[in-house]
């Protein structure tokens, strides 16, 4: 006891000193696992240690847009060597509540497609056939050689050819929010203002493009549970929704996504190859494997092709006076996928008169998913387009047009933001971009044979929580394990959380693991929305901190406590031990606080629930202003966005080096958006004809050159109780809209469609 005394007012040497706060840098923790390999994805799970070997699927797809099919011709196929059966519509197990429970949990209203439910085409690439096989490239072959037969029918792709079918969506998805009514006449005051623009734009197709493709290993035991490996953003919906379509209880799924190799949205619903992996596994009662091929990469979900109306008018002295957007999106002919485009326009800028319309167009494609800032990346570009024309039109700075309207309540309905640092970003970015020496004209700006332009525009999305529950133990050797069913998708999940706890606990990030990525621990949200740290961060805040309550409940009824008199709100932790703020000589070791209680571990379990009575009465969002330069060489057509500076108000920043990597790999999104990303059709087939990353083109290091990225000051307490936002989705809002802008300021043409390709750049 001698020695526990003492004990208690020193630290000892052995417990670390690597001390973690939030808001430092620190570099991802798995990065090690992922550059050496370490790190295995869905499609790189071994079946080690099982009776049964792997099998291997491969998918057919089909070749028309809309039909049927009259017969499949597979006995070539079933006679390649290696070959054990083809699944297809015909013969595809019987499964308990198959065609019933297809919706998981993020299926937007609808009818959800089915794979080898029936004969009938609904798009082009339809999963029609699935060939298993002992190995690959034999299943690969094999697929090759199954011939189809199709009953065709006329189809209907091309949005632009159909607007005149727009609806509005009868099938809404939880969650959306559909335009809000009108405010003021906006039409009215449109006609009377002196000064107005009214411009159309568009944006085509795009594809998420991950390097991981969708992948499931599905391990079957010899007791029939299935360890499924499968490439997610929720270990959780998959599990759920594999265990409705195929009736198995929970006990007898388990989904796994330790690592997952970017998704930006395309892994926010299950994929059709983890329904086909499991109807081979069940119908051949084995383990295997169904990897997409890039080209299947295009055959699901993608950012909707998007029509677009935006009107404003103003005075003379830039006020505005009406915001009129309409957006006109695709949509499957089962699915009414739906996304706020035109909602952002009522929460930007101060106006009277606001008026916003969505609808959408049923068309023989597949729905479209979610993809990074799904809807603003578009709908904000379009606006933030139109307020750079309007500033134009009123031979008006774009940013003082900015500053003369901007919003210190929620235009719309008159509510308070949650926090909005937007002024600060407009003058902390402009400062840093060198804005102020902008020339006013078009054109008026050179260096050598290329024109340069500066050009800004505003970014917004929301912040959001969710519910998360997360478990936290200690053990007396000093390690925390803390575990939720959250995601990384390579956005630093497993740093960020790590931090909250080690800055919690007091202990080195080392001692610290944060084990997410398995549907059977506690639940957690999809990861999506941005809103991973609100929501799973503070239920690690929130677990944490009842372990330090336990903790300090301990260290209290020692005998000769140095912290018996304290309140727990006078104590902190710090360098593994419990200590008095005011005088940190008193305190205890945690290890020794453990040994004298006699126990090797201390777990505390949290549920998150968000304070939705506090939430509802902001408007929570977070806030960017951006500001690119772009040198156009106008013989070739080629820009190049020499420099961006993107200033983000995104609540308190817990781990400022992943933070500051998401907002740049969204920049460079942004810049890819701009200059190169589209999904082209050709609608005599119905068809992605570019479905490929040598066709469909994405920014390569090349084309990215200076970015800098700046954290506002913000910490938010209505959205999170860590004052965090999130930080997934915003650094790609307005980028697109500030290099089109500045392509303006350059060349005095305005391009109103995505991407602004050398053609557009060159057209006369
Ligand atoms: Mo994101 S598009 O919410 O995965």
């Amino acid at each position: 006891m001698t020695d526990l005394i003492e004990s208690l007012h020193a630290p000892t040497a052995d417990e670390g000193t690597g001390s973690v706060t939030l808001g430092m840098p620190v570099s991802r923790v798995d990065g090690r696992a992922k550059v050496t390999g370490e790190a295995r994805y869905a499609a790189e799970h071994p079946a080690e240690g099982l009776d049964r070997e792997l099998a291997y699927g491969v998918i057919v797809n089909s070749t028309i847009a809309k039909g049927r099919i009259l017969s499949m011709h597979i006995e070539a196929a079933l006679a390649v060597p290696g070959v054990m059966d083809i699944l297809t519509h015909e013969n595809h197990p019987k499964t308990r509540s198959l065609g019933v429970f297809y919706k998981d949990m993020t299926s937007p209203g609808g009818s959800p497609f089915k794979p080898l439910h029936d004969a009938n085409i609904r798009y082009s690439g339809q999963p029609i056939a699935l060939v298993v096989a002992q190995t690959f490239e034999a299943a690969r072959y094999a697929a090759s050689l199954v011939i189809v037969d199709y009953d065709i029918e006329p189809h209907e792709t091309d949005l632009m050819a159909h607007l005149d079918r727009a609806h509005k969506p009868s099938r809404l998805k939880a969650g959306y929010s559909p335009p809000p009514g009108e405010k003021g006449d906006a039409e009215m005051a449109f006609a009377r203002a002196p000064v107005s623009i009214d411009a159309e734009y568009y944006s085509g197709v795009e594809h998420h493009n991950p390097m991981e493709m969708f992948a499931s290993t599905v391990l079957r035991d010899d007791e029939g549970h299935y360890l499924i490996y499968d490439k997610t953003q929720s270990s959780q919906n998959s599990r759920w929704y594999v265990s409705r379509i195929f009736g198995l209880s929970k006990h007898k799924v388990t989904v796994r996504n330790p690592y997952v190799g970017g998704a930006f949205g395309s892994g926010l619903r299950p994929q059709y190859q983890l329904i086909l992996a499991m109807m081979a596994a069940i119908h051949l009662e084995r383990s295997v494997r169904v990897v997409m091929t890039r080209q299947q990469m295009f055959t699901f979900g993608h950012r909707p092709e998007t029509f677009q109306r935006v009107k404003l008018a103003a005075e003379r002295d830039g006020t505005l006076r009406a915001i009129v957007h309409t957006a006109l999106a695709e949509t499957s002919r089962f699915e009414d996928y739906v996304e706020v485009v035109v909602n952002w326009s009522g929460q930007l800028y101060t106006c009277d008169n606001i008026k916003l319309g969505y609808e959408i167009v049923s068309l023989d494609q597949f729905s479209p998913i979610d993809m990074r800032a799904p809807g603003a990346a578009h709908g904000v570009h379009a606006l933030e387009v139109a307020m750079d024309e309007l500033a134009h039109a009123l031979q008006m700075d774009p940013l003082a047009l900015r500053l003369k309207n901007y919003a210190e309540r929620n235009p719309m309905d008159d509510m308070p933001y949650s926090t909005k640092e937007l002024a600060a970003c407009y003058h902390q970015g402009a400062e840093r971009f060198g804005w102020a020496s902008r020339s006013l004209e078009p054109r008026s700006m050179r260096d050598g044979h290329e024109l340069v332009g500066w050009g800004m525009a505003t970014g917004t999305w929301d912040a959001m929580q969710m519910f998360a529950r997360a478990s936290a133990v200690l053990y007396a050797d000093g390690r925390l394990l803390v575990s939720s069913a959250a995601t990384d998708i390579g956005t630093g999940t497993y740093t960020v959380m790590g931090m909250i706890a080690a800055a919690a606990m007091g202990l080195p990030l080392e001692q610290v693991t944060f084990q997410l990525g398995d549907s059977t621990l506690p639940v957690a949200p999809i990861e999506g929305g941005s809103s991973h740290v609100t929501t799973v961060g503070s239920a690690v805040q929130g677990a944490c901190e009842k372990l330090q309550r336990r903790l300090f409940r301990m260290a209290r009824a020692l005998p000769h406590s140095p912290v018996a008199e304290a309140p727990f709100e006078q104590i902190e932790f710090v360098e593994g031990r419990l200590r008095l703020k005011q005088s940190p000589e008193k305190g205890i070791a945690l290890s020794v606080l453990m040994s004298a209680n006699g126990i090797d571990r201390v777990e505390e379990k949290y549920l998150l629930l968000p304070s939705l009575f506090k939430q509802r009465k902001y408007v929570r969002a977070t806030h960017s202003a951006v500001f690119c330069e772009v040198k156009v060489d106008e013989a070739l057509g080629t820009v190049r966005v020499t420099r961006v500076v993107s200033a983000i108000a995104a609540g308190r920043i817990l781990s400022a080096k992943t933070a500051h990597s998401q907002v740049t790999g969204a920049v460079v999104w942004g810049i890819s958006q701009a200059l190169h990303e589209e999904t082209h059709s050709d609608h005599r087939l119905g068809r992605f004809m570019n479905h490929n990353l040598a066709e469909y083109h994405v920014a390569v290091n090349a084309d990215i050159h200076d970015i800098d990225v700046i954290f506002v000051h913000e910490d938010d307490r209505v959205v999170s109780e860590l004052g965090a936002k999130g930080v997934g989705e915003i650094g790609i809002v307005g980028v697109a809209a500030a290099v089109s802008n500045a392509i303006f300021h350059a060349t005095g043409r305005r391009i109103r469609s995505t991407p602004m390709t050398p053609d557009k750049v060159m057209a006369p």
